[in-house]
């Protein structure tokens, strides 16, 4: 049977009337938030969606206040037109679009704040993000209404902060954590990879080497103050100007682990190369 073809929906007004039809036959509704520049790992997402939930809604919205510096929102990447069809062809219901107006309306004064989780890393080195996202996504989940929402472990933190704040809200959705989506060679997909330039793709894999070699010392044993220092020199040396952080953090909690206990735990880290602020993360494996 050939598949209805995707709305695409720009108003909060549309989106909840297209949600209640299908919640009064019964359908369960999940989300895949997105910033657009879609790549195989939003694409995951939105398949874990459907094979999960009778109708999928993937938002497409770049959050101006989840961005701390003006140039990164401006040289955000936007695919629109790829964006479309790439969605389409995966067999997605709806396109959620708004436009800044619609999410942002004059006179918009609320925001919400997530303490604990937002704290360190990422929260650290970008003051306001986690506010951002935490209020971005609130207002989505509260328009689409949908049962459960999916989010890439690539954004590790932020799957803490929208936990934290779904679960204090009391707003009725599952939350859904899907690995992260690797290239070839082992960089981990995002949509800020296409603003790699020249040598800086093939030293971006250097990331995702130093973590995982780091994280299997961690797990053997090695002191985590002598793991981490070693792969801070590794990354430098392999071309990253800035480390923002590396860290060991528990799993559960974020909790920062000085040694490892057992329980568990990933390393996560964000570093630059030139402009482009890479991040990822790697679990300590269990079985070394
Ligand atoms: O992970 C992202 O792309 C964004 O932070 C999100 C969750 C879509 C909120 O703008």
């Amino acid at each position: 049977m050939p598949r209805p073809p995707m709305h695409t929906l720009d108003a909060v007004a549309a989106l909840r009337q297209t949600v209640r039809d299908w919640k009064r036959q019964g359908l369960t509704v999940g989300l895949v938030p997105t910033m657009g520049a879609l790549h195989e790992g939003h694409l995951s997402l939105a398949r874990a969606a459907l094979a999960q939930a009778d109708r999928v809604i993937v938002s497409i919205f770049v959050n101006p206040t989840q961005f701390d510096n003006p140039s990164d929102l401006a040289t955000y990447p936007r695919t629109w037109d790829d964006d479309r069809r790439l969605l389409a062809d995966a067999g997605v219901h709806v396109l959620y679009a708004p436009t800044v107006a619609e999410m942002y309306p004059a006179g918009f004064a609320t925001h919400v704040s997530v303490a604990g989780v937002s704290a360190g890393l990422c929260g650290a080195h970008r003051p306001g993000h986690f506010d951002g996202v935490a209020t971005v996504v609130c207002k989505l989940f509260l328009q689409s209404q949908a049962d459960m929402a999916f989010f890439g472990e690539k954004d590790f933190q932020q799957i803490h902060v929208v936990r934290r704040m779904a679960t204090d809200l009391d707003i009725p959705i599952r939350l859904v954590a899907c690995p992260t989506l690797r290239e070839a060679d082992g960089l981990a997909m995002s949509s800020r990879n296409r603003r790699l330039a020249g040598p800086e793709r093939d030293q971006a894999r250097r990331l995702p080497e130093t973590l995982r070699d780091a994280a299997r010392r961690i797990a053997v044993g090695d002191s985590v103050a002598a793991v981490l220092a070693q792969a801070r020199e590794r990354l430098v040396a392999g071309g990253f100007a800035e480390i923002d952080y590396l860290e060991l953090r528990a799993d559960a909690d974020l909790a920062s682990l000085a040694h490892y206990d057992g329980r568990p735990a990933r390393l996560l880290a964000a570093a630059r190369l030139g402009t482009v602020r890479l991040i990822d993360n790697m679990s300590v494996p269990t079985k070394a």
